[in-house]
C-alpha cells in the first residue's frame, strides 16, 4: 500500500488532515433536528404507512422499525456516492469520506475519544466473536477465568465459552436475584487474580433491566479483568458513554435501534485494538504486503479486512444522529410505556413477569409466560388479532430456566408504539387469560375477535 493509499485510509477512519477529536454534539445538531415527541417519531417510520401500518408491532427486541431517514441515507449513498473507497476518482473519494462520516458519527454516539475505535461489523454477535477470537487467542490461558451472567444472551455467551474452551480457561456464571438483578457484590465475589474477563450484557434481552454497568467495571478493573459490555439491547434505549462506562469493549446492532439489518459496531479501547491479533486478514488492513510479511493498520482499521461495507455504516450513522437529536423525548417516552405495561401486566390473570415489575432502570422489554398457555400458542393467538410478539427460549434458555420456563412471551416497545397501543395488547392478553381460565389447560389459540 503506497503513501497516498495510506493516506485515505486514515480519512476512511476519521482522520483527515486537521480532523478534531470528537466534538460533543457536534455530529448531532448539525445533521438530525429535534423530533417533537413520541406522534412525530411514529411518523418518521414508514412501516406504519404501509399495508400492515393497522398492526401493532411489539417485536422491537428482535429488531426495529428502519426509520424514513435511515432509508434515505442508504438510497442517497447508493445513488449517488456508491465506489470502492480510495483516492483515484471523485466518487470513490465521496464513498470513502462517507464512511469516515459514518465512524464519526457511531464514536460520537458512544462518546468514543478516537473515531479509530469504532470497528463496524454485521452486529453484536459478530462484534462477540471479534474480540472472543482474537483478544481471547492473544490473553486467554490454562487456568484463566471468564466471568459471565446467567442472563447472557446466546451471542454473549457461546462466543466466550468456546474461547475458554480453546483456552483451557474456566467459565464462571454470576446469578441474578429473582427480581433479575444482577448484584454487583455477586460479580466481585466471582472474581479473582485468575479472572481475565467479565462480560454481561448491559441490559438484558429478557429481563429488560438496565444493570449497574459502571459498578460492575469498576469491581472487575480493581481485580484487573478486563470487562466486554454488550448493548444488543440498551443501545437503542440508554446513552452509552463508553467514557463514563469506563469499559474496554462495547457492542452493539443496528438494526435494533432503527438502523439497518447487518449493522453493527464493536467499539473497543485504541490501546487494546492496536495490541490484538487482526481477526480476518486481507487488502484494505496492511499494507507492503509481501509474500511473508505485512504492516498492519491501527485501530479498527485492522479488523476491516476487504472493501468495507459503506452503506451498512452510513445508514447505521443516520440512526445514531436520530437517537441523539431527541434523547429526552426518547427516555421519557420509553418510561411512560414501561409504566404503562408493567401496570396493566400485573392486572392479567396467570400472567407471570419475569424479571422485577419495578419501572426504574427499565426498558420497555415485557417477557412473560401465561398460564395454561404455550409461548408460541398466546404469540399465535396474538398475530391472529394483528400483534406481533416473540415466543420461544429467546437465546437465553438458561435464564429462563432459573425462572422455571424454557419458554417465555415477550413484548417489546419502541419509541414508534402508543400507550394505547400496549392498552390493546394488554386488553387481548386479558382475553386469552380468560379462554385459558374458562377452558381449563387450553392449549390451542382461541379465533381472533371479529
Ligand atoms: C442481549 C443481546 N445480545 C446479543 C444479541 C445478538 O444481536 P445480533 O443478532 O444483532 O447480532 C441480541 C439479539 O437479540 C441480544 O438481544
Amino acid at each position: 500500500m503506497n503513501a497516498q493509499r495510506r493516506a485515505f485510509m486514515r480519512t476512511c477512519a476519521g482522520l483527515a488532515a486537521g480532523a478534531s477529536p470528537l466534538a460533543a454534539g457536534a455530529i448531532a445538531q448539525s445533521f438530525a433536528p429535534q423530533i417533537a415527541g413520541p406522534a412525530a417519531w411514529r411518523s418518521r417510520f414508514p412501516a406504519f404507512a404501509a399495508a400492515d401500518a393497522g398492526t401493532i408491532y411489539l417485536d422491537s427486541a428482535a429488531t426495529t422499525h428502519r426509520a424514513q431517514a435511515v432509508i434515505d441515507a442508504i438510497v442517497r449513498y447508493y445513488q449517488e456516492d456508491n465506489a470502492n473507497p480510495a483516492r483515484v476518482h471523485a466518487r470513490a473519494r465521496r464513498a470513502g469520506e462517507c464512511l469516515a462520516a459514518a465512524r464519526q458519527a457511531i464514536g460520537e454516539f458512544l462518546n468514543a475519544s478516537d473515531p479509530l475505535e469504532v470497528i463496524f461489523t454485521r452486529g453484536t454477535t459478530e462484534a462477540v466473536n471479534l474480540a472472543a477470537a482474537t483478544w481471547g487467542a492473544a490473553n486467554l490461558g490454562a487456568g484463566d477465568e471468564i466471568v459471565l451472567t446467567i442472563s447472557e444472551h446466546n451471542s454473549n455467551l457461546m462466543p466466550w465459552t468456546a474461547a475458554a474452551r480453546r483456552a483451557g480457561a474456566v467459565v464462571r456464571i454470576v446469578d441474578v436475584d429473582d427480581e433479575g438483578h444482577l448484584r454487583v457484590d455477586d460479580v466481585a465475589r466471582h472474581l479473582s487474580r485468575r479472572t481475565k474477563l467479565v462480560a454481561f450484557s448491559h441490559v438484558s434481552n429478557v429481563l429488560g433491566v438496565v444493570n449497574p454497568a459502571a459498578d460492575l467495571v469498576r469491581v472487575a478493573h480493581d481485580t484487573g479483568a478486563h470487562v466486554f459490555i454488550d448493548g444488543a439491547q440498551a443501545a437503542p434505549h440508554v446513552r452509552v458513554d463508553v467514557r463514563a462506562l469506563d469499559c474496554d469493549f462495547y457492542a452493539f446492532s443496528g438494526h435494533k435501534m432503527a438502523g439497518p439489518m447487518g449493522s453493527g459496531v464493536l467499539w473497543a479501547r485504541r490501546a487494546l485494538l492496536d495490541a490484538m491479533p487482526p481477526y480476518h486478514v486481507g487488502s484494505n488492513m496492511a499494507h507492503e504486503v509481501e509474500l511473508d510479511r505485512a504492516v498492519f493498520e491501527h485501530g479498527a482499521l485492522k479488523f476491516q479486512a476487504g472493501t468495507p461495507d459503506v452503506a451498512q455504516p452510513v445508514g447505521l450513522a443516520a440512526a445514531a444522529r436520530l437517537l441523539m437529536s431527541s434523547r429526552d423525548v426518547f427516555a421519557s417516552h420509553d418510561d411512560a410505556l414501561v409504566r404503562r405495561g408493567l401496570r396493566r401486566l400485573r392486572g392479567v390473570g396467570g400472567l407471570t413477569l419475569i424479571g422485577s415489575g419495578e419501572p426504574r432502570d427499565r426498558v420497555p422489554v415485557f417477557t412473560f409466560t401465561l398460564s395454561g398457555w404455550k409461548a408460541a400458542d398466546v404469540a399465535a393467538a396474538l398475530d391472529a388479532r394483528g400483534i406481533a410478539v416473540r415466543a420461544g427460549d429467546m437465546a437465553a434458555l438458561s435464564l429462563l430456566k432459573r425462572f422455571g420456563t424454557t419458554e417465555a412471551v415477550r413484548a417489546s416497545a419502541y419509541i414508534y408504539n402508543t400507550l394505547d397501543e400496549l392498552d390493546r395488547f394488554v386488553d387481548a392478553l386479558d382475553d386469552l387469560s380468560s379462554t385459558s381460565r374458562v377452558a381449563g389447560s387450553r392449549r390451542t389459540a382461541s379465533p381472533p375477535a371479529a
